[in-house]
């Protein structure tokens, strides 16, 4: 998307030529824009331009983006669709661990993660969407152990999460002064393991307890995740598969009894079973990556992973290649930075204890009504409730989803809910005030108009419609949702210095119907965009 002064597309591929033939990358670009004014499809361009020191501009007809305009109109919200797509990618995001609650941490992989599947579907993918959560480990031993010792049935019932969190803490803290709890911890752990009745049967309470919790929030969230596998699935498989390793050749016994693979390339071997016969993280990762590919006939599977997990996922990654569980180039680590608390601090209250996420997504609802209530004190308490939480949780999710996800991003709460800003909000209020000159001026659907009465402000904005496609199709194949989300507020600051000098409703006839055909179809990719981020509009505000 090249500035307007550069035409409707541009390019650079004047420079690599030239450098092959020995000649000016200016006189490259002239003869090439020659050839392309002379060829067959030429008849799209208006104007194709040769410019020092050597790019290409090219000026699409008005005619074709007018064309553009109909099709917006006619495709609605399957608009910017099936660009390349086809095949199969399992996308794991979430992953929370259970027995505490989703903390915000777990928030930028569960936004991202949904808006990555969102834009796989919509460009014709099929795209299995997928939690991985940490629910086996020695940690659960210690919450069994805690609970056996001071368990509260009625706080357990009250508050599960709580009470969980508070049993682990207690113990882990009671540990440290008498260390042979710890050993107490590992038993009842290894008593899990074992299969012992009692301690599945409170293991299941447990995890019972954390999914319905997460479940919950993620309503509030609007996302929706449709498997949950995990780690505790791959217990019986573990055993099998370092035999398998060990048989092939692939893994060796180290000399302490640790079962090991080697990583060419790699100074540090992967373990995947502990010289006292534990099985770790890492063995249960290369089970599932087995598992997935093959349950899904999955082409791909994508994990939308902090960065701090990139060494282990690619030791992950390459061990499973090394066992010809996976080609390379199927697994593919999304990361993102961190989330840090408002003034770039860790999100963690006094205490240090980590955030949970529900409260940070009803504090941006709170904050949110009162946006609403400035903006339209009269609408009912249902509605402006209504508007609030799909203004805060908009709020936050395009936060994230605005910036560049490989980058640490701090909380900011104004910038968040700038109603001018680069926010959810301003996007969500252009497409209300669009709608509603829409209602006012009560047109159903436009197909036909005369596009060669528009002005070059108009044409401005059909330049930039022409543009949504590519902004999905970056974001999909790239996994950066962040295309989108700049193509919209650029999209929205065009619309609204339009509306804000132009008068639509007052034209004259053929005026008005082709300005309320370019708003309209203003209103249908803002929608298109933000629902692909995860983001609901709202017809009024
Ligand atoms: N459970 C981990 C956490 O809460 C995230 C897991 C990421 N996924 C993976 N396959 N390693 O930090």
């Amino acid at each position: 998307m090249p500035e307007e002064r550069f035409g409707h597309y541009s390019t650079n591929a004047a420079f690599e030529l030239a450098k092959i033939e020995g000649k000016s990358p200016l006189a490259v670009a002239e003869e090439l824009a020659v050839k392309i004014r002379t060829s067959k499809e030429a008849g799209i361009f208006e104007k194709v331009e040769a410019v020092p020191p050597g790019f290409i501009n090219f000026f699409l007809k008005k005619e074709v983006l007018a064309g553009n305009l109909k099709e917006i109109l006619k495709k609605r919200e399957k608009f910017g669709q099936a660009f390349s797509g086809g095949g199969t990618i399992v996308v794991e995001y979430s992953s929370p661990n259970i027995a505490k609650p989703l903390g915000v941490h777990h928030l930028r992989s569960t936004i991202i993660g949904q808006a990555i599947v969102n834009l796989l579907r919509f460009i014709g993918y099929k795209a299995v969407s997928l939690s991985f959560p940490g629910d086996w480990g020695t940690q659960f031993g210690l919450l069994i152990a805690g609970y056996k010792r001071w368990g509260d049935l009625r706080k357990m019932r009250e508050n599960p999460i709580r009470e969980m969190l508070d049993l682990y803490v207690r113990f882990s803290e009671t540990a440290k002064e008498n260390p042979e709890l710890l050993e107490e911890g590992r038993q009842e752990f290894k008593k899990l393991e074992e299969g012992n009745r009692e301690n599945k049967k409170l293991w299941k309470w447990f995890l019972g307890e954390s999914l319905r919790d997460f479940e919950r929030i993620y309503k509030l969230l609007g996302v929706k995740i449709e498997n949950t596998i995990g780690e505790s699935f791959y217990e019986l498989e573990l055993q099998p598969l370092i035999q398998d390793a060990l048989k092939r050749g692939v893994a060796q016994k180290g000399e302490d009894g640790a079962v090991i693979i080697s990583i060419p390339g790699s100074q540090t071997p992967e373990i995947i079973q502990k010289s006292d016969g534990a099985t770790i993280y890492t063995t249960r990762e290369v089970a599932a990556i087995r598992h997935r590919l093959k349950k899904w006939r999955a082409d791909k599977l994508v994990y939308v992973a902090a960065n701090q997990q990139t060494f282990h996922l690619e030791q992950v990654f390459r061990s499973a290649e090394l066992l010809g569980y996976a080609k390379s180039g199927q697994l593919k680590h999304v990361k993102f930075g961190m989330m840090l608390g408002p003034g770039g601090k860790k999100f963690a209250t006094r205490e240090g204890r980590l955030i949970p996420l529900e409260d940070v997504l009803n504090e941006a609802i709170e904050r949110s009504l009162k946006v609403v209530e400035q903006l339209n004190p009269n609408l009912s308490v249902r509605e402006k409730g209504k508007i609030a939480r799909a203004v805060g949780i908009g709020a936050v999710k395009f936060f994230d989803l605005s910036q560049n996800r490989q980058s640490d991003i701090v909380f900011d709460w104004d910038k968040m809910l700038n109603l001018k800003g680069a926010s959810a909000p301003y996007l969500q209020y252009t497409y209300a005030r669009l709608k509603s000159i829409l209602r006012k001026a009560g047109v159903g659907r436009v197909l036909s108009i005369k596009y060669q009465v528009l002005g070059e402000k108009e044409f401005g904005i059909l330049g930039h419609l022409i543009h949504f496609p590519e902004a999905v199709e970056n974001s999909a194949s790239r996994y950066e949702p962040n295309h989108i989300a700049e193509y919209l507020l650029k999209l929205a600051e065009k619309a609204n210095a339009f509306y804000e000098t132009t008068p639509v409703l007052k034209a004259e006839k053929e005026l008005k119907e082709a300005r309320l055909a370019l708003i309209q179809a203003v209103a249908i990719v803002i929608k298109n965009g933000l629902n692909l981020l995860g983001i609901e509009v709202l017809e009024r505000m």
